[in-house]
């Protein structure tokens, strides 16, 4: 063996790479856009901060859907205004929804901030924080949609489960809803892209896919030829290796017989339908221009059950929306007993400045909302476990997420259905399917014990 004696190297100065922290806020579409910009910061050469506290360039992927998810992003900003007076490198960046909507204003309200990007400008991101270098502050909201980058793999959070986007913005003008503005029209991803992404993800190890639009039915009309969402979600579901698809959220004047058939005949395809009802009451589901009546919706979830066997169904209710009385929330509360839904997510209206419904008066007092918002979540527990606890004894196939939020020792996973399971394991039994037995639960899960588990423990 040759050994030579050298003198230690000049200890060379290699600048450290910049350390990312991104939060992101609001829906599934902002998780994967933040999960887009980190995979493409990492691609230039970043890394990722563990924390916030020790990051170099923070960015916030924010939400405008209720005040509340603008506040919380206010919040977090002028908790940075004296981090950054002590360390003026640290670069900060408002990015999505947020950005898209108030644009200057934000640069304007907070003199820390350094980079507003809008929702279309995000995939961007690299380029203009190398602009802000110089201490150039930067506002990107251009009405040009730019295309992510091809999607960087390796930024994932899960190896076994991925969201894919297959759409962005809204065609639909509901009168509340500040996404047809700050998210601009449909435009679909053509049907290859999606389907060779998916095909990606199932060769990197993800079994289960969710597709996202804010109006996944109407996907693919703006394309040449039309393709349907069926059509696109057969397709994808023949991706080698992929084992459950998934898909949200769903317009219910949108859903068509194709669709539920699709959804019936191929089991990987999960029987889960996020089909926001918004309100049972025709006077307000009128003043939301939801294009649907009470009837209709119940019309459609029938034809879903008899179409899908086993179909869960899942929705967005708004309750104090302008003019809602008593009675109309008694609809609500009607449509939500009568249907049995799956989960509900209460929300309570607030004005969205440049939304239709800003020329209504917001006239149901804050205590009302609240107390609505609590008597329909009190229905949907009730309704939730009563229907969890008479699957005592069923097996549920379970693909396993991780720990539980709840319950580090144990393990929380989903089945096709969207039902959460808790159930005690290993933790390298995540991104595994086990059967599971039901022997308790929640209105919020199904607790039981895997099969064979007790045997293989000893
Ligand atoms: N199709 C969309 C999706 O992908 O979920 C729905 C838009 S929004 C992101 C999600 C939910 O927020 C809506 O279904 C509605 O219930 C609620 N929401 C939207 N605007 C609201 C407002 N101004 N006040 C209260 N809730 C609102
Ligand atoms: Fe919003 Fe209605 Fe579209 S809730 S995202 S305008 S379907």
């Amino acid at each position: 063996m040759n050994a030579t004696a050298t003198a230690p190297a000049p200890a060379a100065s290699v600048p450290r790479r910049p350390r990312v922290h991104m939060a992101a806020f609001g829906c599934q579409m902002n998780v994967l856009d933040a999960e887009v910009v980190v995979g493409e910061l990492l691609r230039r050469g970043y890394e990722r901060a563990a924390t916030e506290d020790a990051a170099d360039v923070v960015l916030f992927h924010t939400c405008s859907v209720r005040q509340h998810a603008e506040d919380r992003v206010w919040s977090r900003l002028g908790a940075l205004r004296r981090r950054k007076k002590l360390d003026p490198s640290l670069r900060i960046g408002v990015l999505g929804c947020m950005a898209q909507r108030d644009g200057r204003s934000i640069l304007v309200r907070a003199p820390h901030v350094d980079v507003v990007c809008g929702t279309r400008m995000f995939p961007r991101i690299g380029e203009l924080l190398d602009r802000t270098r110089e201490g150039e502050r930067v506002l990107a909201v251009d009405e040009v949609e730019c295309l992510p980058p091809p999607r960087n793999l390796s930024a994932r959070p899960d190896r076994h489960k991925a969201f894919v986007t297959v759409m962005r913005g809204c065609d639909h003008r509901c009168t509340f809803c500040i996404v047809p503005t700050v998210r601009g029209p449909e435009v679909s991803v053509p049907e290859d892209d999606v389907v060779a992404e998916v095909e990606a993800l199932a060769g990197d190890g993800a079994v289960e896919v969710t597709l996202l639009g804010q109006n996944i039915d109407s996907y693919g009309r703006d394309l040449p030829g039309q393709p349907t969402l069926a059509r696109l979600l057969r397709r994808c579901a023949a991706a080698p290796g992929l084992r459950r698809l998934r898909f949200i959220t769903s317009h219910p004047g949108d859903v068509t017989e194709e669709l539920l058939d699709t959804m019936g005949a191929d089991p990987r395809l999960c029987p889960y339908l996020h089909m926001p009802a918004q309100s049972g009451s025709d006077p307000v589901l009128k003043r939301m221009a939801r294009k649907y009546t009470a009837a209709r919706y119940r019309e459609i979830v029938a034809e879903a059950r008899r179409r899908v066997p086993g179909i869960e169904l899942a929705s967005d209710w708004i309750v104090g929306f302008p003019g809602e009385t008593e009675a109309d929330f008694e609809a609500s509360l009607g449509l939500l007993r009568e249907v049995e839904f799956q989960t509900s997510y209460v929300f309570q209206y607030s004005t969205r400045p440049g939304t239709p419904a800003t020329r209504l008066a917001d006239d149901v007092p804050g205590e009302v909302k609240r107390d609505r918002n609590h008597r329909l979540l009190a229905a949907q527990t009730e309704i939730s476990e009563r229907r969890n606890r008479a699957r005592a004894g069923e097996i549920a196939e379970v693909l396993v997420d991780g720990p539980s939020e709840r319950d580090s020792s144990r393990l929380s996973g989903r089945t096709r259905e969207n039902q959460v399971v808790v159930f005690p394991g290993p933790a390298a039994w995540r991104g595994t399917f086990r059967r599971v037995r039901v022997t308790g639960a929640t209105a919020a899960a199904l607790y039981g014990e895997a099969e064979g588990l007790a045997a293989g423990r000893g």
